[in-house]
């Protein structure tokens, strides 16, 4: 299904962020009537100065975990717009290091950022989104909400929780011809690993990694266009959908060298190792 962006309705979350400033040029070129939200106000305020002129740009600050945050954001998409076409689920947060070293805090953190808040604000939105013309939710999930990779547990559980929400909701939302879309991208490079709420691992080059990541306007115009299309999910750059691919047909192949990669990389790192009379050396020869 084509669906036209013009003068479209949207609300988006994260717009403070990398990919989600990067959204907002995208929308705003297309001519979509935006609702922009993050914590950060001077960055709010700034983005609505570029894009003023170019279309119709609200900004509201709000904490996406805050109940009331939430509601608020939803009755100001009501009072400015009466209705909403498009809700761009964008704001996220990441954390890396081994479970075992991990705080429980930090789990609660991003499942409240990744995934109670996007699926308290999906529920609180679809009466405005029932009401949209050809409407669309968009969750940003990850490649970890597809394939849990090393040292991001509490990342993947969050992105995994919002991929399984947005593939009922795919078949629940049809009732009301609202669209569901999940994006589950690999590195962009943005400064999300800067704001990590916690990185307890010394290994692996994450800085560098997210350098070497899809340029985030190169991300929102790939996102936007399968808006347009109506597209189910998308994953991207290639390698990355290649890898899920291999991961849906031989997941023992990853497992395997996912595995191996812990053992060489993250052992020193074992708290537990550290611990008297911890389990000896595993061994590096171990097939899947
Ligand atoms: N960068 C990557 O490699 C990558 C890869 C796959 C998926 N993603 C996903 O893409 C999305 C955007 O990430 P990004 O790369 O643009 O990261 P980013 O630059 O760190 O942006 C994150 C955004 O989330 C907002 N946010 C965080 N906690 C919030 C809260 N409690 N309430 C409201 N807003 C909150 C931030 O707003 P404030 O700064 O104003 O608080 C910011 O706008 C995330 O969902 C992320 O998981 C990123």
């Amino acid at each position: 299904m084509k669906r036209s962006l013009q003068d479209a309705r949207v609300l988006l979350t994260g717009a403070t962020g990398g990919l989600g400033t990067a959204l907002a040029h995208a929308l705003s070129r297309r001519g979509a009537r935006l609702l922009l939200t993050g914590r950060n106000q001077d960055a709010l305020s700034q983005l609505a100065a570029q894009l003023q002129g170019r279309t119709e740009t609200h900004v509201l600050r709000a904490d996406l975990t805050n109940p009331e945050d939430r509601n608020a954001l939803i009755q100001s998409a009501a009072d400015r717009f009466g209705a909403l076409d498009v809700l761009i689920n964008n704001a996220g947060l990441g954390a890396r290091g081994l479970f075992e070293n991990s705080d429980p805090e930090v789990l609660r953190k991003l499942m409240e950022v990744n995934f109670f808040a996007p699926a308290e604000l999906i529920r609180t939105a679809l009466p405005l989104l029932a009401r949209g013309r050809q409407p669309i939710v968009v969750n940003i999930g990850s490649a970890s909400g597809r394939r849990g990779f090393p040292v991001r547990a509490e990342y993947a559980a969050s992105k995994f929780a919002l991929a399984g929400l947005s593939e009922v909701l795919a078949a629940e939302l049809s009732i009301h011809n609202i669209d569901v879309l999940l994006v589950s991208p690999g590195h962009i490079a943005t400064e999300f690993f800067r704001h990590f709420v916690a990185n307890t691992t010394q290994a692996g080059r994450t800085g560098q990694m997210h350098a070497r990541g899809v340029p985030p306007d190169v991300a929102a115009e790939k996102i936007v266009r399968a808006i347009e299309r109506g597209k189910r999910e998308l994953i991207f750059p290639f390698k990355i959908w290649l890898t899920l691919l291999v991961n849906r047909l031989f997941p023992w192949i990853l497992d395997y060298f996912a595995a191996r990669h812990c053992r060489k990389h993250y052992t020193a790192e074992s708290r537990l190792r550290q611990e008297p009379g911890s389990p000896q050396p595993i061994s590096d020869s171990g097939g899947p």
